[in-house]
């Protein structure tokens, strides 16, 4: 049968408001875990949806590279097509897509660049190549052809020899990520699914609400 005439039932596993606190970190590190624990493939990739100053949205896949109760890090070019439209409008939403789990964790904040010491760490973690390829690319923009590609890659590797100091290029770097909402959503028999969405108070904490499946 094609996927598009299934209807697959999501299982009676419940996600109820009895028992989760109203810590949404402590909520997200446990199903982070539930993720990698269940050898999702790569369980802390994410979407990232951004609206650019012409109010166009766009998404695509990053990784979560940390994240605690001040905000979810991800890394990349603050000159690409998500970089600036970041820079223009911090407006952002994430969406963690679990779906072997049945599960989504979506959410919906504001991005603003990591302070300068907090990329450097993420670049010095990275492998030597990784750095290189960061430098070589100026993300989003055409090239000509892939070869132009692999010759800065080879002038990048003779530059920076095996063991040398690879300084982070200005363009790469972390956005952190301000939730003021963070949605679990848990899929349920018959599309009656549990929702339950944090949000911010003003005064600090979090209230929480169920939404309707
Ligand atoms: C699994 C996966 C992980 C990715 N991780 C990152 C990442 O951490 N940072 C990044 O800049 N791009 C990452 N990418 C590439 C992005 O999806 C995207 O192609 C790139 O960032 C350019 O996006 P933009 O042109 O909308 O700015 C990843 C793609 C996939 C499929």
């Amino acid at each position: 049968m094609s996927s598009l005439d299934r209807h697959t039932d999501y299982g009676s596993t419940p996600f109820t408001e009895a028992g989760i606190g109203r810590d949404p970190f402590a909520v997200f590190a446990d199903w982070l875990r539930a993720a990698e624990e269940a050898e999702v493939y790569e369980p802390n990739a994410l979407v990232v949806s951004t609206v650019d100053q012409d109010a166009r949205p766009s998404s695509r896949t990053v990784l979560l590279k940390g994240f605690d109760a001040q905000g979810f890090d991800f890394v990349t070019n603050y000159r690409s097509r998500k970089g600036r439209a970041l820079l223009a409008n911090p407006a952002v939403s994430l969406l963690f897509p679990w779906y072997s789990l049945r599960r989504q964790v979506i959410i919906s904040g504001d991005a603003h660049p990591a302070e300068p010491n907090v990329s450097d760490a993420y670049f010095d973690a990275r492998p030597r190549e990784s750095k290189l390829a960061s430098i070589a690319s100026d993300q989003s923009e055409p090239i000509a052809s892939r070869d132009l590609l692999e010759q800065r890659m080879r002038d990048l590797l003779e530059r920076y020899p095996e063991g040398s100091q690879i300084p982070r290029p200005e363009k790469w770097g972390a956005f952190r990520v301000t939730p003021r909402t963070i949605e679990f959503w848990q899929g349920r028999s018959a599309r009656f699914h549990d929702r339950l969405r944090f949000t911010a108070a003003a005064g600090g904490g979090w209230t929480l609400e169920r939404l309707q499946p």
